[in-house]
């Protein structure tokens, strides 16, 4: 009978850690952390150019600044007086389909329709109303994260079919009336299908690259600030009923 819990990613024999068959222990000294990252998630060791390709991309996504949801919930959420780990799981749980938890629709998005063109994409996308995962910004009309993986990734040799898609499609949403830039979570998913990683694995990898800024600020949030935050009257419109019987 089939025992209750099933795994082919981690086995210990004699004392030893083994991921995929891996020794575990001799990725200390020899490996950096980006390639266990590939290991586990994909369950073969990256060549040198996917771990500088990953490690590229990681690095871009480690925080972007006080402003962002997953920030504010997270700082929040420690000033309220929860532990760092309540803030930090608070601050991922933001991580949605409009900040850093669109790579695993984009992916989907790019796989199913790179055969079928950017025009088939566009007509689709109109009909059903849907927003495109992967394109645009609050903040910029072009994303330099992106710009800067782009260029790493036609050194390293993943400048394929889905990065490619991917540019086209922004140069099409440049002809409409609002820029939509190809953003984060649309380069990281462009890239993972470059680099054959299953779509399942897409929110995870942005969770693991900011999950240390995360931590950052929710460390200087313990260290600089009192507690608790509460939103001033400046912030605040109130337009309900006026106070009645
Ligand atoms: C990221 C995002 C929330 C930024 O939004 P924004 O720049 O503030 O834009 P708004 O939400 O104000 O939308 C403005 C207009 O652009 C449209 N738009 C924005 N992003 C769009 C997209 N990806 N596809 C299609 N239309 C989009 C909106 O529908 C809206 O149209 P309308 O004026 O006709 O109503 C938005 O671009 C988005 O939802 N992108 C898709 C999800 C995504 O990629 N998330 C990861 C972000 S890193």
């Amino acid at each position: 009978m089939a025992k209750p819990y099933r795994t082919s990613i981690t086995s210990h024999q004699d004392g030893r850690i083994y991921v995929y068959g891996y020794d575990l222990i001799n990725l200390a000294g020899t490996g950096s952390f980006t390639k266990a990252i590939y290991l586990i998630l994909k369950g073969e060791m990256p060549d040198k150019n996917s771990e500088k390709m990953l490690d590229s991309m990681l690095a871009v996504a480690i925080d972007h600044g006080v402003e962002p949801a997953s920030v504010v919930a997270a700082r929040n959420i420690y000033s309220g007086g929860s532990p760092l780990q309540a803030a930090v799981a608070g601050g991922i749980l933001a991580l949605g389909e409009y900040h850093g938890g669109a790579i695993e629709g984009a992916m989907e998005t790019f796989k199913k329709y790179e055969q079928a063109g950017v025009r088939s994409l566009m007509e689709d996308f109109a009909k059903s109303g849907l927003r495109v995962l992967g394109f645009g910004h609050r903040y910029y009309t072009s994303d330099p994260r992106t710009q800067k993986l782009i260029e790493i990734s036609k050194e390293l040799g993943f400048f394929g079919k889905y990065v490619k898609f991917a540019e086209k499609l922004e140069e099409e949403f440049s002809k409409g009336g609002k820029k939509l830039p190809l953003n984060i979570d649309g380069i990281f998913a462009a890239l993972l299908l470059e680099m054959g990683f299953n779509p399942k694995t897409g929110k995870g990898f942005f969770i693991i690259a900011r999950t240390p800024g995360l931590v950052a600020h929710v460390v200087e949030e313990s260290l600089r600030e009192k507690p608790v935050r509460r939103l001033s009257d400046k912030d605040i419109e109130y337009d309900g009923p006026r106070p009645r019987k």
